[in-house]
């Protein structure tokens, strides 16, 4: 009754009726507010069992149950008394992996972490909150564990989960893994060959 009283002054002052409609409905999405509906755990007079919420069709799967292999899809197994981080990385570590999660760690990761891993970036700069630590107090954290906080993110840090399929993320641990060895080690570690092209770039330690 209001909204009508409502347009109806608008059209006889002849401004939009815009302004003065619908301050007590959900603004965002009318639509969502007026359509029939049933709230979580209400009744209903529709399904003969009087219960609004229904049991998902027989024989459905969760997709969250995990099937196989919990330590590929969460970075850790079930222990004795609580869960344990894997140790190790469970695919096979090779120049494709490696590559696969540098090419990762440079669009998902470098933009926070920067393009090392040591919390350089700008975007890590302009963040006041708490901003992206360096990866290197990470290493020697289990393998498992930075797959964990890439899969369900971390206090202030996003999931990455849905950028990253399963194989991506191990690759992202693995490349973090190269990138902590790397930052820490000293030229006489590195090959020969490497050593005098790094010696004539003048690059590392
Ligand atoms: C948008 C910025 C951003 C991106 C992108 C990002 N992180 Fe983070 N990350 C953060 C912040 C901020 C924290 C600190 C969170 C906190 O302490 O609440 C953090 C924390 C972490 C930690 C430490 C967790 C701990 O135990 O303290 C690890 C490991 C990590 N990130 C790895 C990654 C990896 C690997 C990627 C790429 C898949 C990534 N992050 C992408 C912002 C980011």
């Amino acid at each position: 009754m209001r909204r009508r009283t409502d347009m109806l002054l608008a059209a006889l002052l002849g401004v939009g009726v815009l302004s003065a409609a619908g301050c007590d409905e959900d603004m965002l999405n009318p639509m969502a507010a007026r359509q029939p509906r049933v709230q979580n755990y209400g009744e209903s007079d529709f399904y003969s069992d009087g219960l609004s919420m229904r049991e998902p069709p027989a024989g459905s799967v969760p997709r969250e149950r995990l099937v196989m292999n919990p330590g590929l899809t969460t970075g850790k197994v079930a222990g004795p008394t609580g869960d344990i981080y894997l140790t190790s990385i469970p695919v096979k570590v090779d120049r494709p992996l490696l590559e696969l999660g540098q090419k990762r760690f440079s669009i998902t990761c470098a933009t926070c972490h920067g393009p090392v891993g040591d919390g350089d970036s700008i975007v890590g700069s302009q963040m006041s909150l708490r901003p992206p630590p360096s990866l290197h107090k990470y290493s020697q954290r289990e393998p498992g564990y930075i797959f964990e906080v890439v899969t369900n993110g971390f206090g202030m840090m996003a999931s990455y989960a849905a950028e990253l399929p399963v194989r991506d993320r191990w690759a992202v641990v693995a490349y973090v893994r190269a990138l902590q060895l790397s930052q820490a080690s000293t030229l006489d570690k590195a090959p020969p060959e490497e050593r005098a092209r790094l010696e004539k770039e003048k690059v590392g330690p």
